[in-house]
């Protein structure tokens, strides 16, 4: 699987605090079954990590699970919040690009207010051929009340990644209800960890996959949308579900 959202890299945000944290994490994704893993530290007022600082920290840390044999790839990226993806330069723009992807951005939805004007950034990136990736909008209390809210962002051409633990009910009911609508709807596209540190949200999205009773469509939001953007290749197209009253993603 390929995990396209993580605060593995150390002391930057609110993620691991030491590199022994960071060897915890990755060795749970392994053993969870992640082959690559983007690191996406905050980029935001209260933890503005610089360029520099994350791609000599993914070298860091790849060098030393490589030492430790641990077979997990990390890529760069960052979680960037809508404040300051207005206010960075095309060329902090471009090195932050998901998963080292240039033409993607991560972009963390508010977690209480709702995100005016979105829909024309989410436009306007596109235009310059960069797609919104919105980071587990699902969390958000407008999503939560009306799920179809999500719909003009996609259709300004965004991508939604849903949080493992939302899909699989660890952060409650009203979050996995919220992610089984907007999967239900065509709406969600990757499923990613957000893991922090070892005892902040477990790293890996084998328990998400396994929950959506869909082998088909959870491979697809864990494996091949993610790897296609690692891969800078086309979004592949969703597996046809089952007709809308047989679909059952999830046991109630
Ligand atoms: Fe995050």
């Amino acid at each position: 699987m390929v995990d396209l959202h993580s605060h593995i890299l150390p002391g930057v945000d609110d993620g691991s605090r030491s590199f022994e944290e960071s060897i915890e994490v990755a060795v749970a994704a392994v053993r969870d079954g992640t082959t690559i893993m983007a690191a996406t530290p905050h980029v935001r007022d209260d933890y503005p990590t610089d360029v520099e600082t994350m791609e000599r920290l993914v070298s860091e840390l790849n060098e030393i699970l490589r030492q430790r044999r641990i077979d997990l790839q990390i890529l760069g990226g960052a979680e960037i919040a809508i404040p300051s993806l207005l206010i960075l330069n095309d060329d902090e723009l471009h090195r932050l690009g998901l998963a080292g992807n240039p033409r993607y951005l991560l972009v963390e939805f508010p977690y209480l207010s709702w995100p005016f004007g979105l829909e024309n950034e989410i436009w306007n990136f596109g235009q310059r051929g960069i797609t919104i990736v919105l980071a587990h909008p699902e969390r958000n209390p407008h999503i939560q009340e009306d799920p179809t809210l999500i719909e003009p962002l996609v259709e300004a051409g965004a991508l939604v990644q849903l949080t493992a633990a939302s899909v699989d009910g660890r952060l409650g009911r009203v979050c996995r209800k919220t992610a089984r609508e907007l999967i239900g709807a065509g709406h969600a596209h990757v499923i990613a960890s957000d893991a922090h540190w070892p005892g902040l949200r477990r790293a890996g999205t084998s328990s998400a996959a396994a929950a959506l009773h869909n082998p088909e469509l959870a491979r697809w939001l864990t494996h091949d949308v993610p790897a296609a953007i690692v891969d800078d290749l086309p979004i592949p197209a969703r597996p046809r579900g089952r007709s809308r009253a047989r679909r059952r993603l999830f046991r109630i």
